[in-house]
């Protein structure tokens, strides 16, 4: 067992960069027993140094700008847990790779827009670009996809990717409650995106599967190319029709490969009550995989929320 720490620098304490805080610190002894080495924020950067943010940041250097934090010589992983697909988290991620530290990401925006470019750059310095929390939250479906079905062709791809729009979805149903008081509920809970249009609309789900795809089918992760409806326009009587015939609707995003073309979209759909992916509630997300030798995986869990994303991102780590 090597006994160097490994430095970590956060650039964004919001709810995942505070849950990777959390969980470094209640199971430090068991991660320290399991990785070989202890694994040490040491560095954070956020816009506001006073918030209360139930964990002491004492102790730790201190960024207002998380570009210095990325740059810093004394951290050798950054965790961008900041969000958005350009300007500041883009910039994070492009200064550490650059400057010799491996980077662990939420960000599905990022990598949907430019893993390509960032997965290059990493391999070229020879660093590691990790992003399980940025598919499914709390769900390991990069891992499945990369390692434990590394052996299989992939036929076909589809899942619940979007944990407000599943509560959304589900808490409409159970209480018949309107899409607008529902969507503050979600957003409460910290399920939502900062713009939750990216949830409702279904962009956030449109860029979960288009790095699954890129990851399945061996492309770079292609948005342009990826049809998007979200789930604004579902009522509730939509909801009451489709229970009456044995449905419900679920915002899925599916890719397949057909006639050696990948196909992916994004949609509201009728599902079976009685399926695996008719029985996902609330803000659970589930990824059902199909590959040629192994046959059907279903990859049901948490995918979205404090814990469950900090979870995926301190595996990474
Ligand atoms: N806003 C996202 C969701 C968070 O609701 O699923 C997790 O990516």
């Amino acid at each position: 067992m090597t006994t160097d720490t490994l430095r970590i620098g956060i650039a964004g304490l919001g709810t995942v960069g505070g849950g990777v805080v959390k969980i470094l610190q209640s199971n430090a002894d068991l991660i320290t027993a399991r990785s070989g080495r202890k694994i040490e924020v040491v560095a954070v950067s956020a816009r506001d140094k006073s918030r209360d943010r139930g964990f002491s940041t004492d102790g730790l250097r201190w960024f207002d700008d998380a570009r210095d934090l990325a740059a810093d010589s004394e951290i050798d992983v950054v965790l961008e847990m900041i969000g958005g697909s350009e300007g500041i988290a883009r910039d994070v991620c492009e200064k550490a790779l650059s400057t010799g530290k491996h980077v662990v990401t939420a960000n599905k925006a990022l990598i949907a827009h430019h893993g390509k470019a960032l997965a290059a750059l990493a391999a070229g310095n020879n660093l590691t670009l990790a992003f399980e929390a940025a598919v499914a939250g709390g769900i390991p479906v990069i891992k499945t996809l990369r390692e434990g079905m590394a052996a299989n062709r992939f036929f076909h791809i589809s899942g619940i990717l979007n944990g407000t729009c599943n509560y959304i979805l589900t808490t409409m149903e159970k209480t018949g409650q309107d899409f607008a008081d529902v969507l503050k509920e979600a957003q409460e809970k910290g399920y939502a995106e900062a713009d939750p249009t990216f949830d409702v609309d279904g962009i956030d789900t449109a860029h979960k599967l288009a790095i699954m795809a890129g990851l399945a089918f061996g492309h770079a992760p292609n948005m342009d190319e990826l049809p998007v409806e979200g789930i604004r326009s579902i009522t509730f009587d939509d909801i009451r029709y489709a229970n009456e015939l044995g449905y419900r609707i679920k915002l899925l995003g599916v890719t397949r490969m057909a006639d050696g073309h990948v196909q992916q979209a994004v949609y509201p759909c009728m599902v079976a009550k009685e399926s695996p992916l008719g029985s996902v509630d609330d803000a659970f997300n589930a990824v059902q995989l199909e590959g040629d030798f192994v046959g059907r995986i279903f990859l049901e869990g948490a995918g979205a929320g404090e814990g469950p994303t900090a979870s995926s991102v301190v595996a990474d780590l």
